[in-house]
């Protein structure tokens, strides 16, 4: 019914890192020409978790952009916009909330575990219980029907998921629709019309697939309904008949493997980053003070590369030869590990050059990049507008 169309977004944190690059470009580089693709600077979602650290926003839109496009982000294939910038994204954030429970969003696992993992900050907010319906709002909007994410945020994909189907179950239906499904459901008998509607809620609050299962079941072996009836059980057991919003799936992507420079896991906050635009000799001083196993304290040490984080870099980097030439120059202490790294080095400068160079125009015109996102921001507010108009139809709020 709709094409295949993409909506991905990014916190803008500033100017990226290789292991946005490896986890979370490169996959676009890639969707963007299978795709109708949509890539939001986030800035709202951002607000969720650091409402106190607004200072140098505006810079860090500017700075993520730009690495977007030098990484090779074309906008000509892929609409870049900003959040902010298409404010249907609260509009449909606030009517969806008038129908999600408070409940669902407290048993999102993400919430309890960044309250855990992100102690120091206060996660209290309505905004931060919120931020899987606003992230839901930002999917739904586009219609988008994938969504490429990590194995962490797949219960934020089936729990915009789950709001879309409620959101269609209450203003998709056509006028007595459900009086005629609770008629029709009558006519299976009390104890069983009893049991689809419990069959139908489980499904419908809950996703529980097992319960639609049994209750199409039932319909198929109910004797005494007519076709009509039957069908028009079948639409109100799904939630029925016209879909305003569509259902969106998770488009899985691999985590990326590729971990920061003392072994840890890639992060600003950790401060152990190869930013992307970095300048050769600050690249190659960043990779000779790479950790290396600690076991191989003498050059005559002997190591173990599964220890090694610049082993982690050589499997993403370098071919078969590199490979059992690391291993085995390090398990024997053939090789030294400044000679290791070397091979590195060169390999990510050679992936990082075009793109600084790249950088490098788009930093010496502003406008360039202003216009992109003017350009994106208009044609992501048309769908949007779309969408709303549907949506608010569908609500009864077009007062015309
Ligand atoms: N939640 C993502 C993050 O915090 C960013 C994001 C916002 C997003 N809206 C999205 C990702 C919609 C995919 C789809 O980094
Ligand atoms: Fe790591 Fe290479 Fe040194 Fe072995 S030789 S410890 S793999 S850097």
């Amino acid at each position: 019914m709709y094409p295949d169309r993409v909506l991905s977004g990014m916190r803008p944190t500033g100017a990226l890192h290789l292991g946005h690059y490896q986890g979370v470009l490169k996959n676009w580089l890639k969707i963007q020409h299978e795709f109708e693709c949509f890539f939001m600077v986030a800035d709202w979602h951002a607000l969720t978790t650091h409402y106190d650290a607004t200072v140098g926003m505006g810079e860090h839109v500017w700075e993520m952009v730009v690495d977007w496009l030098s990484a090779g982000v074309d906008p000509n294939q892929a609409t870049l916009f900003i959040q902010s910038r298409v404010p249907e994204h609260a509009e449909l954030h606030l009517l969806l909330s008038m129908v999600t429970p408070v409940g669902w969003l407290e048993r999102v696992p993400t919430y309890k575990e960044q309250q855990q993992k992100l102690a120091d900050r206060d996660l209290s907010s309505y905004g931060f219980l919120g931020y899987p319906l606003l992230q839901a709002a930002d999917i739904l909007l586009y219609r988008a029907n994938r969504v490429p994410v990590g194995e962490d945020q797949v219960p934020h994909i089936e729990f915009a998921r789950e709001v879309a189907r409620r959101f269609n179950h209450f203003y998709g239906r056509e006028p007595d629709f459900e009086q005629n499904a609770l008629r029709a459901a009558a006519k299976m008998g009390n104890k069983k019309s009893r049991l689809f509607l419990e069959f139908r809620t489980r499904y419908t609050e809950k996703g529980d697939v097992e319960a639609v299962m049994a209750a199409k079941d039932m319909l198929a072996e109910a004797q005494n309904l007519s076709l009509g009836d039957r069908e028009r059980l079948f639409g109100y057991l799904e939630g029925n008949g016209k879909k305003i919003l569509a259902e969106p799936q998770a488009l899985l992507t691999e985590a990326s493997r590729l971990p920061g420079l003392d072994g840890q896991k890639m992060s600003k906050s950790y401060g152990n980053t190869l930013p992307l635009r970095l300048e050769e000799n600050e690249l190659r001083r960043k990779i000779a003070g790479m950790m290396t196993d600690e076991a191989r304290k003498l050059r005559t040490d002997p190591g173990e590369p599964t220890r090694c984080p610049v082993y982690a870099y050589h499997k993403l980097y370098s071919n078969e030869a590199t490979l059992t030439w690391v291993e085995e120059g390090c398990r024997s202490a053939g090789i030294g590990c400044v000679q290791c790294k070397q091979p590195i080095g060169d390999a990510i400068w050679a992936e990082l050059k075009p793109l600084r160079e790249r950088a490098q125009m788009y930093q010496e015109d502003p406008t360039l990049v202003r216009n992109i996102l003017a350009d994106g921001c208009e044609r992501a507010q048309q769908l949007a507008s779309d969408t709303l108009r549907d949506v608010r139809e569908a609500m009864g709020l077009l007062y015309t």
